[in-house]
């Protein structure tokens, strides 16, 4: 059973059923919601209301329960409960929904709600196995991740009919706990992050650039994990593997000059600047007009490449009082205390007040969703440790700035 929210904890929860048999599970939830101190407000399908009666959710919740997009039209209710909205969970999620939320579509209030709201998603699909299996269904799932929804479930079991198999949605319990932890603590409300991630790309002619391993999975991280728990973040992204995260300001850039650009300008509107973009040490000196040619250049060619602006130390240097500056280290030492020293030295050289220290290989830390670090404060002291996922490792993180 989930434990009672405090008082600061009480979050409002919209709870959006959908047409499906496992709509009688629903009820469960929002129960368990209720139980534990929140505020829930059910918004149902007209399917839904098939399977589960209005009174029944309404009884449950302590709260009208919605469906109707031209309902409450006076008071904007088709934004409004999204805007007001700490969480959303969807349970059961069938696949039309989930079809509707990778396209985007506000067809009806459920749709509405999610489109006008910032808060994290958390559906929990339901429907029988070869609907879960479809690639249709598996595109739109991974669309929804990408975008930073959490999706519980579905589990293996029996289903509605006489089969059994994946597509059972997970119990009521289950989809609490995983909601509950995706709406996070809020304790970084009022603050604002910059951040950078990726990899700069410094070209050496129109169709090559000289670049670096990074995905900016980290960064990225980093900005899911702070906009969850509150904070307003902007992300400057230097060319990620990965999508940024739903409610982040995006800017995008290519070379460390751009970057260097972008940070100065936007540093002086967050109090915290966090410099997770790998950024290029060097650049060629010359950048090809055209494109270089085998013939023109002979059998090898020679880069002459001259050193780029650093980024954090440039913030670091400019920041304003208050601000907290935040590099990363990516190092192949192996030894713990000998990174930990290379930290330090560069903590300090930097003037950054703190700074993420990880080991990188040919095998390690690039494009990979671990990893494992040491945070630094300024003296070089190491003030925590954290290794597991990228996301649990960018709530370690924030904890230390927190
Ligand atoms: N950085 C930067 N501008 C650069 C190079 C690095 O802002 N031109 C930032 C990175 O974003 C990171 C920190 O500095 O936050 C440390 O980057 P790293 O490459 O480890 O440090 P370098 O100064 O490049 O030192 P090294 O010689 O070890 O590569």
């Amino acid at each position: 059973m989930t434990a009672v929210a405090s008082a600061d904890r009480r979050l409002t929860i919209v709870v959006g059923i959908t047409g499906g048999i496992a709509a009688y599970k629903a009820v469960g939830v929002a129960r368990a919601l209720v139980l534990a101190g929140h505020d829930v407000h059910v918004v149902a399908t007209e399917g839904a209301l098939r399977f589960v009666g209005r009174p029944t959710l309404e009884a449950i919740s302590r709260n009208p329960v919605h469906t109707n997009l031209y309902e409450g039209v006076a008071e904007v209710r088709h934004v409004a409960l999204g805007q007001r909205a700490d969480l959303i969970v969807i349970a059961p999620a069938t696949a039309h929904t989930i079809a509707s939320l990778a396209a985007g579509l506000a067809g009806d209030l459920l749709g509405t709600t999610v489109l006008a709201s910032r808060a994290p998603l958390v559906i929990a699909p339901a429907m029988h196995t070869e609907m879960w299996e479809n690639a249709a269904t598996q595109a739109n799932i991974a669309t929804l991740r990408s975008r930073g929804v959490t999706i519980v479930g579905p589990g293996s079991g029996q289903l509605t009919g006489s089969d059994s198999g994946a597509g059972r949605m997970s119990e009521p319990d289950e989809i609490v706990a995983v909601a509950v932890a995706a709406a996070g603590p809020r304790d970084l409300a009022g603050r604002s992050i910059l951040i950078s991630a990726g990899g700069t790309r410094e070209p050496l002619d129109p169709v090559r650039f000289l670049g670096n391993r990074s995905s900016g999975r980290q960064g990225v991280a980093l900005a899911r994990a702070a906009v969850a728990r509150g904070a307003r973040v902007t992300l400057v992204a230097a060319h990620l593997e990965v999508e940024p995260p739903h409610g982040v300001a995006v800017e995008h850039v290519g070379t460390t000059d751009e970057l260097l650009a972008t940070m100065r300008r936007l540093a002086p509107e967050h109090d915290t600047v966090i410099m997770a973009a790998a950024v290029a040490d060097f650049r060629p000196r010359e950048v090809a007009e055209g494109k270089l040619k085998k013939e023109a250049v002979g059998e090898t060619l020679t880069l002459e490449l001259e050193r780029t602006p650093d980024v954090l130390a440039t913030l670091a240097a400019e920041r304003a009082p208050g601000q907290r500056i935040v590099g990363f280290a990516a190092e192949t030492e192996a030894d713990a205390e000998a990174l930990r020293a290379l930290g330090a030295a560069k903590v300090a050289r930097k003037g950054a007040d703190y700074l993420v220290v990880n080991r990188v290989g040919w095998s390690e830390g690039f494009g990979t969703p671990t990893n494992d670090v040491m945070i630094l404060d300024a003296t070089g002291s190491v003030v925590s440790t954290a290794s597991g996922d990228k996301l649990s490792v960018a709530d370690r993180i924030l904890d230390a700035l927190a």
